[in-house]
């Protein structure tokens, strides 16, 4: 397919574990998940679980949010050696976020914004990427297109509704694209067909994923897996993720449960069963219990 097909940040989902799932099935690149600037200029070590691991590093931008130009800077001179380059988090509209002037209330102050970009620019040599969404209230992007644009960053990424929709009412993929910098265009992709549908309409240099891959990195090869491919995966998954969080990998890995086992028979029984599980070995058996009685039914 023409166009570059990312997973799309997503705090707690968007782990190396995951990422690294995504990437085998053909995802062209990732984020981390946001990593608070403030946290990494008092202390950097405490961020380092979040940071691209061997391997990936070349693919995976490091994604910050902050409201303060000097710090957000501090910050990504700090990080830019542990991933391929900064995203800059414009858009996150989750009310602890916007509180303090980070995520999408950015986008409410374009100054600042401009501000931020720029200090951020110069203080890496690596690109710089902003991650927005079409406005705070009211579709206002193509200011903020061309804000991104003059403070010099080298990429935009755009979920197509405003801060205040969250994820309610329609996704715009029709964007306006001057096609200065790099497009992707984000929100309710669920398939390479609606990835196609997206670039055409805004001409878009690619499209971002989210959602849509949970328990579903197949999304990015555009295959139906069998059920013994979807085993395999399941089990990949949950042993690279005890690997990456050890003990809390069970409870981790619930949030991918539903989207692993979505059309499949018997799956709410089984959801309602394995989400009580504690103990990785039985959740392994679990599994494998319940998709032998699928192969046999
Ligand atoms: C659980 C969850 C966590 C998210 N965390 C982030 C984040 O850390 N940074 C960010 O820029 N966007 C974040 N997002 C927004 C997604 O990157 C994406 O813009 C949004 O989900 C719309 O795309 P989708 O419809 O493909 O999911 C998050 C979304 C979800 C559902």
């Amino acid at each position: 397919m023409k166009g570059k097909v990312g997973l799309a940040p997503m705090a707690g989902v968007t782990n190396y574990s995951f990422r690294k799932i995504c990437f085998n099935f053909g995802a062209e690149f990732a984020y981390t998940e946001m990593i608070s600037s403030e946290s990494v200029v008092r202390n950097i070590s405490i961020n380092e679980k979040y940071f691209p691991k061997d391997g990936e590093k070349k693919k995976v931008g490091i994604q910050i949010f902050g409201s303060d130009p000097f710090v957000m800077a501090e910050a990504a001179k700090k990080l830019e050696n542990y991933g391929s380059w900064i995203d800059i988090n414009a858009g996150c509209p989750v009310r602890k976020v916007i509180k303090k002037g980070a995520g999408s209330a950015l986008l409410k102050d374009l100054k600042k914004l401009k501000n931020i970009i720029e200090s951020v620019k110069q203080a890496v040599s690596c690109s710089v990427s902003v991650k927005v969404r079409l406005g705070f209230e009211k579709d206002d992007f193509e200011r903020i297109y061309d804000t991104v644009v003059e403070s010099g960053a080298d990429m935009i990424a755009v979920h197509g509704r405003t801060a205040k929709q969250m994820y309610s009412g329609k996704v715009i993929w029709k964007i306006k694209n001057k096609g200065y910098i790099p497009l992707y265009i984000n929100g309710d992709i669920n398939s390479l067909e609606e990835a196609k549908v997206a670039m055409d309409l805004s001409g878009a240099t690619g499209v971002l994923i989210g959602r849509a891959s949970i328990g579903n990195p197949w999304v990015f090869s555009n295959k139906i897996p069998s059920l013994k491919e979807k085993l395999r995966v399941i089990l990949e998954h949950f042993d690279l993720l005890e690997k990456e969080v050890g003990n809390r990998a069970v409870v981790e890995f619930r949030k991918f449960i539903a989207g692993y086992t979505k059309g499949l028979k018997g799956a709410r029984e089984f959801r309602s069963k394995i989400m009580k599980i504690e103990d990785s070995e039985k959740l392994k058996h679990y599994f494998l219990d319940y998709f032998l009685s699928l192969y046999s039914s």
